[in-house]
């Protein structure tokens, strides 16, 4: 199993390109089986993530062809199979994202239950709920989800309905927002998710002939329409990339251009690094973040967007382990997203945590240590926290990294961290 290990204590300085969104990137390959029609994505990253979910929807019987070189996707064709099988879902939670194409367009699919995540139970109850609302049938049987839409009702085709989310849901609202551009009707999402990823999504169905109003709100208005066209759809920058080498750089006291990044992408994020003491500014080709004197313990709650997003949690409680001051860090997402405080603590990090909060007081400085990640945002967490840690740390399973940061050590490697993958 590969290991990472880092060498602490250099500045980074320089630009790292920020590539296309893996949140967004993985919905919007769901959209190639609203169409048979050719459905191209560039600017897509090259992410395990993102090859199994070429994997799913290829076995569903689409052609898939992703580029690495020219950062493509080509997704292409008909499904011929109508099941998402359980060893591909319990890779990657985000196969539920092919229960809704599936149905709107076949009436039928028969996906396995996604199971259980390391960072909480993450039931997908509000997007079976929304489906049965616009007339899906669905039971449970044997670990899966079977779906079908009555031929009797409407010709076999789902129903547009009003859909009020108890809570927000990214998933949820991607699995219903595609569903209902094929829907018999008008479909109203009502609290949903506003995450920069939806939007994307519903520009990207909008370019296929969907018909969708009140994009970026929390309630988004569908009529559905008989059929959807092909299109070419650039991903949007990765929000959670880009916000993870701002800590980097900052932890380090360092400067890094983010290419390709926006500010308005990191909502709530940005004045909470503002005030630890990273400067964010907005040029031409990108943010520019850099350190402007000591960083200072800032509190931080994880929101849906535009609040504080939850996949930067980590990240930024690393940065706060070297913060002056203290800082509460509470997250209202999932349940069990503190698995990195246990590492950070091996490394000299001073982090109680109680239930949904950690307080973090800040130490002057980490040490080195062997760690081990246990999934996506806490083991880059660690490497943050390695960064500017005294002596070398090597992160163990590895593996969990690669799902959602492309060629990380090469970036970092790039802006001056002493920083290598150590195989097997
Ligand atoms: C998406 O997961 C992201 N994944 C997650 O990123 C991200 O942390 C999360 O949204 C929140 O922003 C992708 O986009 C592929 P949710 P998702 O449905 O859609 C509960 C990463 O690190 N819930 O918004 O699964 C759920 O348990 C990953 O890149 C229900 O109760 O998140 C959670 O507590 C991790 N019932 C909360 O809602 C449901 O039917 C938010 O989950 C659905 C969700």
């Amino acid at each position: 199993m590969d290991r990472i290990r880092i060498r602490g204590g250099r500045r980074l300085e320089g630009r790292i390109a920020i590539g296309g969104a893996k949140n967004a990137a993985l919905p919007l390959m769901a959209t190639g089986l609203l169409t048979q029609a050719p459905v191209i994505l560039t600017n897509a990253p090259a992410l395990a993530d993102v090859a199994t979910m070429g994997h799913l929807i290829a076995q569903h019987g689409l052609t898939v062809e992703h580029d690495r070189d020219s950062r493509r996707i080509l997704l292409d064709g008909a499904a011929t199979q109508f099941e998402a099988p359980y060893d591909l879902v319990r890779k990657m939670r985000a196969s539920i994202l092919v229960l809704g194409p599936l149905l709107a367009r076949y009436g039928q699919a028969r996906v396995s239950l996604p199971g259980g995540c390391a960072i909480g139970t993450r039931p997908v109850d509000l997007h079976l709920k929304g489906l049965e609302q616009m007339g899906a049938v669905i039971d449970l049987d044997s670990g899966y989800i079977n779906a079908t839409v009555p031929k009797g009702q409407n010709g076999g085709r789902l129903k547009g309905a009003r859909i009020l989310f108890p809570q927000v849901s990214v998933g949820a609202t991607e699995n219903l927002l595609m569903a209902a551009t094929l829907a018999e009707g008008t479909t109203q999402l009502i609290n949903a998710a506003r995450e920069p990823e939806i939007t994307d999504l519903a520009n990207c169905l909008i370019s296929m002939g969907a018909r969708i109003e009140g994009v970026g709100s929390d309630r988004l208005t569908i009529h559905g329409v008989d059929s959807l066209h092909g299109t070419t759809h650039a991903i949007l920058p990765d929000r959670i990339e880009a916000g993870t080498f701002a800590c980097a750089g900052a932890i380090t006291g360092g400067e890094l251009l983010l290419e390709g990044m926006t500010l308005d992408l990191f909502g709530a994020c940005t004045r909470s690094l503002r005030e630890a003491g990273v400067e964010m500014i907005q040029e031409e080709d990108g943010v520019r973040t850099r350190r402007l004197n000591g960083l200072h313990g800032v509190d931080v709650m994880t929101e849906p967007f535009p609040g504080f997003a939850t996949d930067m949690q980590a990240q930024f409680m690393a940065l706060m382990a070297v913060a002056e001051g203290a800082s509460m860090i509470t997250e209202t997402i999932f349940e069990n997203r503190f698995m990195h405080v246990p590492e950070l603590a091996r490394m000299g990090a001073r982090i109680n945590a109680h239930g949904s909060s950690a307080i973090v007081r800040g130490v002057k400085r980490l040490s080195g240590a062997p760690v081990m990640a246990t999934d996506l945002r806490a083991s880059v967490s660690l490497i943050i926290a390695a960064l500017a840690a005294e002596g070398e740390t090597t992160v163990n399973r590895v593996y969990h990294l690669d799902r959602g940061y492309e060629r990380i050590e090469e970036k970092l490697a790039g802006v001056g961290a002493d920083i290598a993958r150590l195989q097997g």
